[in-house]
């Protein structure tokens, strides 16, 4: 299983991705024409101005990224205040109207529809996307499929022992009764081939060979059918997956290849119970600069610094309503970098 060859690289990357935030940062994909619009016009049409919106009239994103207390102060007041909010909200009825000409809305929202080097053109990413709103990614397409070649070949997803505490998801059968999920009080059969069950969520990245087995390995099939009466399982099924031999890039079953949201690149995420101050024994991250949605901090601006020092590729949950100076200003330090590193 050697992937890095040219043209056989292909890694397919399955995550939740922002849409609908104000400013988002489409990555590039598959060019399908030769034309290179930059042979042209050269990149700076790809740079962020005033003129694009956004509130960096008022804040400042590149002190905001440095953690100075003073921007972190501002931001947060900008963030509860109503004016605010009304001035760089975007209604959806503007989307409406203005994706009618889509060629015209992706010239004026500045997405990056090319590949911005021989680099990411020789390594096109597949993304598989769940419409969202809420997770963004952390990195430049360029440092994304460096990341990825990183891997060789290798997946990254957390996959680990399951809890006591979420067997019940995988020991009961379950049936979803007036839309609500729930036990009807009878044993599952164990896993077919008697695979062990891991735990993990449903972020993944992934390689080809790996999705080629989702779709015909007979024992992912089995294990597919198996799960269908089980509690969420895109929460185990990929982790399950990942330690099944023989599939590409996975690992051995033994706990000593245990892989945990942390270690894993695929998405970034801060539960309140693993939040602590700094030097604290017990935390796993410091604490949430914006605020809780059962329990995953909505980022705030004054999480942008400790993010960017992560090796995930996305995080999530962001919200625009709550916190848009967050989203903006990285976007706005994704696109600099990514215009950045051409040179
Ligand atoms: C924004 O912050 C940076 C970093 O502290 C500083 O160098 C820059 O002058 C500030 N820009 C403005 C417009 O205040």
């Amino acid at each position: 299983m050697r992937l890095q060859k040219r043209g056989r690289l292909l890694l397919l990357l399955k995550l939740i991705v922002v849409l609908g935030s104000l400013w988002m940062l489409i990555l590039l994909s598959h060019p399908k024409t030769g034309w290179d619009p930059t042979h042209i016009l050269g990149y700076r049409w790809l740079e962020y101005t005033d003129a694009d919106g956004g509130p960096e009239k008022v804040c400042n994103c590149s002190a905001i990224l440095q953690g100075e207390k003073e921007a972190l102060v501002q931001a947060k007041l900008l963030s509860i205040t109503r004016e605010f909010h009304k001035s760089v909200r975007i209604p959806n009825e503007y989307y409406i109207k203005a994706t009618q000409d889509c060629r015209k809305f992706r010239i004026s929202r500045k997405y990056i529809s090319f590949p911005l080097s021989q680099e990411e053109e020789d390594f096109p990413l597949a993304y598989s996307m769940v419409v969202h709103h809420k997770d963004f990614p952390l990195k430049t397409n360029l440092e994304i499929v460096r990341l990825l070649r990183s891997l060789r070949g290798g997946n990254s997803l957390e996959s680990e022992k399951m809890s006591e505490r979420k067997k019940w998801r995988v020991s009961n059968v379950h049936q979803i009764v007036d839309g609500k999920i729930q036990g009807i009080g009878k044993a599952k059969e164990p896993p077919p081939f008697n695979l062990p069950i891991l735990s993990g969520n449903s972020y993944i990245v992934v390689n080809r060979g790996y999705i080629r087995s989702v779709l015909e390995d007979t024992r992912v099939q089995a294990l597919i059918e198996w799960a269908k009466d089980t509690y969420s399982p895109d929460e185990f099924l990929w982790a399950t997956i990942q330690r099944i031999p023989g599939v590409p890039g996975s690992t051995w079953p033994n706990p000593k290849y245990d892989m945990t949201d942390i270690n894993a690149i695929a998405r970034l995420v801060k539960w309140q119970w693993h939040e602590g101050p700094q030097g604290s024994l017990q935390a796993v991250y410091p604490e949430c600069h914006g605020n809780h949605v059962r329990a995953i901090c909505v980022y705030g601006a004054g999480d942008l610094q400790w993010m960017l020092e992560q090796h995930h590729l996305f995080a999530n949950k962001f919200d625009v309503d709550t916190d848009s100076i967050a989203v903006y200003c990285l976007e706005k330090y994704l696109r600099q970098k990514a215009l950045a590193e051409l040179y």
